[in-house]
């Protein structure tokens, strides 16, 4: 496994990072607790140190999982992002979602973010973080005065950096000028690569980590999503149209050329997949989200693959080829 620090802080993290969404079960059609929990631990013991999380991921579950599959391994060994910034316990002037009966608020207040670190951290059973990050940017609080929150948990204690996600280039270049911010968490795959011409020139001109997420764009660069592969309604994925017959095929037209290049280097189409990702300007991690015991040994087995320029460009070529979503 190959490990990066986030930014210039000291936290050196597998580049390839365990991605906690989906034990969360929200949007994810439900979870369960001691496969979740078998995962992680799968997972950092082949080799990753780091797992991103978030509150609103099955609304604290994910969190609590995250905390109970950490306890036999020491603290300092492992590395712990997690976000706030998405409330369903108040209401707020920003709606972000509604999903499963829930309405999900954003807010970035003082108040909030030094209540929301206090519930994380419980969650956790910690008493720090390595890497706090804003899910999504709150339309009433700017980005300075976020960051200004952030500063005082810094002095705290309670976390170690901070980082955005999803956020527009111009909060980016505001948090540059702070000691503590050293990350950009952004979607970012072979098939979503809009922050090539974003944040991403940002990130490498201010030496940040770049966190690319749904990097196997839910399971469709797995291969594993095949023609025939259904999913439960309460699956973001049940109905979408990035999950269609017309997406499936464009999509398996891209995976036939990455094929060729996995079978070459001995690897499934995953691993040269998350090796490809690893491998573009400025994408210093990966977050692959993970829910079983295979998955996640599977997912580190690629945390040293290094693929030959020639490799590179050819799928890149695909990837420049492919037709994108059903609309
Ligand atoms: N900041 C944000 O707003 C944001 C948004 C989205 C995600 N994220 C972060 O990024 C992480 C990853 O993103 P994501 O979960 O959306 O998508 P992803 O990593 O692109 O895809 C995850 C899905 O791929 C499938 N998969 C994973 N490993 C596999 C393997 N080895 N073989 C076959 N299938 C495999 C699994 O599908 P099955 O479930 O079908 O097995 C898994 O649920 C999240 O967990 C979260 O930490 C952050």
């Amino acid at each position: 496994m190959l490990f990066e620090p986030l930014g210039q802080s000291d936290i050196n993290a597998s580049r390839i990072v365990f991605g906690a969404w989906a034990i969360g079960g929200w949007k994810w059609g439900g979870t369960d607790a001691d496969q979740s929990i078998s995962a992680i631990r799968a997972a950092l013991d082949s080799g990753m140190n780091c797992i991103d999380t978030a509150a609103v991921y099955g609304f604290g579950l994910s969190e609590q999982l995250v905390g109970e599959a950490i306890k036999p391994y020491k603290r300092q060994d492992i590395v712990i992002a997690t976000k706030c910034g998405l409330r369903w316990d108040v209401e707020t002037p920003t709606l972000h979602a509604e999903s499963e009966g829930k309405k999900i608020y954003r807010t970035l207040s003082r108040e909030s973010i030094q209540w929301e670190v206090n519930e994380s951290l419980t969650r956790l059973g910690t008493d720090y973080i390595d890497l706090y990050q804003t899910h999504w940017p709150d339309p009433l609080t700017p980005a300075d005065d976020v960051l200004d929150t952030f500063d005082e948990l810094i002095s705290s204690g309670k976390v170690r950096a901070v980082g955005f996600c999803n956020s527009a280039k111009a909060d980016l270049e505001v948090a540059t000028s702070r000691l503590s911010f050293c990350s950009d968490q952004e979607k970012y795959s072979m098939v979503d690569r809009e922050q090539e011409s974003a944040n991403l020139p940002v990130v490498r001109s201010n030496q940040l980590a770049f966190l690319a997420y749904s990097p196997l764009a839910q399971g469709l660069l797995t291969g594993a999503v095949t023609a025939d592969r259904t999913f439960a309604p309460s699956d973001l994925r049940h109905g979408n149209p990035r999950f269609s017959e017309v997406s499936r095929r464009r999509i398996s037209a891209l995976l036939t050329v990455v094929d060729s290049v996995a079978k070459e280097v001995s690897m499934s189409v995953s691993q040269v997949v998350t090796a490809w990702t690893l491998q573009q300007p400025g994408v210093s991690h990966l977050l692959a989200g993970t829910r079983t015991t295979e998955q996640a040994a599977h997912n580190a087995a690629a945390g040293d693959l290094l693929l030959s320029s020639e490799a590179l460009s050819r799928i890149t070529d695909a990837a420049n080829r492919f037709e994108g979503f059903d609309q």
